[in-house]
């Protein structure tokens, strides 16, 4: 009998097939006993009757408990009354009886739960959340791969802190300092010159001290790159970019997105143009909007909750003043206290999933910053090599996976949006 995966069944209507799972839970309705099985594909109610069932099955069926591994063979037949697929079991082999296991379907605390990530990823929340993460990250490679963009790895562990020195993650390196990297950024910045548009992709790290909704230690960030690009361009890129995620998932994970419960209507509206403003105009809405931010402050969480629930679609904010971005910043001509950076603040209060913008051209900025940070000038000397030899405008930006997952799924606290969490004070398991 083929082993097929549970998704594809309605390719086998009337034929015999072999699925190979898990026991969500069992149940008896009557003289007919059920096993809701999970295959990690699908979630399918397998049904065990008298007659079509061997005798075996039927008695080993009383020893099913929730998780037992099994395999079952039987017919495929669609439910009359949704359309849905089951299967009438024929035979079934038990690879283990599960012990009693500790996730059942009441209620638990957060912290349980996050104790037992390890068996937690096998509820149904979890799954759909997790594939629809997984489909994120595909979309973002597939909208970069399609507009000739080159993926450029980056190390994982580097001499330079890209984010400023007060989170970096410090490590040995053979009696040499080595920081685990907070944003592939600046060897993108490298790379540009060889490829003029590249991507880097993978986790990033920031010893943050913050216990909030939207931080973790280790996430994943997409970093796209442009040469001969400016601010302008970076916008641009980034609404046409968040805009193509969330269309992605609308159109192929739209069953995970019912699972979660999610307002399918509030991302449909997810279409360019975004709105776009600039620091000080956002200041002035905020405090129309009953925030004490001071200008010259960065947005506290809170002040981005209330700017975005302004708005049904993403904001891109624009010209922040310089004194609290990151080093590598282009100053605005117009106003050299800005910097020519942009955020986008994803809508329903979730706030800064995008930040970004064009990057300095000027060494002796550049050098000025850097020592202002504090940080070992001879590691940038790679760096300012770049304004020596053929420099060009360039910039773009970094998209954080775990806040966008947790946006596009509409949960509370990107802890569920990676398999596995590193926040202040967790690293088990
Ligand atoms: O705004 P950030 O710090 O920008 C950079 O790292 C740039 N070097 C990117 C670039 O231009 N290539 O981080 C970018 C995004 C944020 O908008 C957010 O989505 C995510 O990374 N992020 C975090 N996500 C979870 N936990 C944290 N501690 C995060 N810090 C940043
Ligand atoms: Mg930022």
């Amino acid at each position: 009998m083929p082993v097929i995966l549970a998704k594809y069944m309605g390719d086998y209507v009337g034929q015999e097939v072999t699925l190979q799972g898990w026991v969500r839970l069992k149940r008896k309705h009557g003289k007919i006993r059920f096993v809701e099985l999970r295959d990690g594909s699908a979630f399918v109610q397998c049904v065990f009757i008298k007659g079509e069932t061997s005798d075996q099955a039927m008695e080993d069926f009383k020893k099913l408990t929730q998780e037992s591994s099994i395999e079952v063979t039987g017919v495929v037949q669609q439910n009359p009354r949704d359309g849905s697929y089951e299967l009438l079991v024929k035979e079934m082999k038990i690879y283990q009886i599960s012990e009693p296991f500790p996730i059942t379907p009441k209620e638990h605390g957060i912290d349980f739960l996050m104790d037992h990530r390890h068996l937690w990823l096998r509820s149904k929340r979890q799954w759909a959340i997790l594939r629809v993460r997984a489909e994120i990250i595909k979309a973002c490679r597939d909208f970069f791969d399609e507009r000739d963009f080159v993926l450029v790895d980056s190390p994982i562990l580097t001499p330079n802190a890209a984010e400023g020195s007060t989170t970096l993650f410090k490590t040995d390196y053979f009696g040499e300092t080595a920081y685990l990297t907070q944003s592939g950024q600046l060897y993108s910045e490298a790379a540009i010159a060889a490829f003029k548009k590249v991507y880097c992709f993978g986790p990033t790290f920031r010893a943050e001290k913050s216990k909030t909704r939207r931080h973790l230690m280790e996430f994943w960030m997409v970093e796209p790159e442009m040469a001969f690009a400016t601010l302008e361009d970076v916008m641009n890129l980034a609404e046409e970019f968040v805009e193509y995620i969330v269309a992605r998932v609308l159109d192929k994970r739209m069953e995970e997105l019912k699972i979660l419960e999610r307002d399918i209507s509030k991302l449909e509206k997810i279409k360019r143009p975004f709105i776009r403003m600039t620091y000080t105009e956002a200041v002035e809405q905020l405090h129309k909007l009953g925030s004490d931010i001071v200008w010259g402050d960065d947005f506290g969480g809170d002040d981005e909750t209330i700017l975005t629930k302004q708005y049904d679609k993403p904001i891109l904010v624009h010209r922040f003043p310089a004194s609290f971005k990151a080093f590598y910043f282009e100053l605005d001509k117009e106003n050299p206290e800005l910097a020519l950076g942009v955020d986008v603040l994803a809508p329903e209060g979730y706030g800064e999933i995008v930040g970004g913008g064009e990057r300095s051209a000027d060494i002796k900025h550049l050098l000025e910053k850097i020592r202002e940070e504090g940080i070992p000038e001879e590691n940038y000397k790679w760096y300012l090599d770049l304004r020596r030899y053929g420099s060009v405008p360039h910039g773009g930006f970094g998209l954080g996976i775990e806040r966008t997952v947790a946006w596009i799924c509409g949960l509370h606290h990107v802890r569920e949006t990676i398999p596995w969490p590193r926040m202040l004070n967790r690293l088990y398991p």
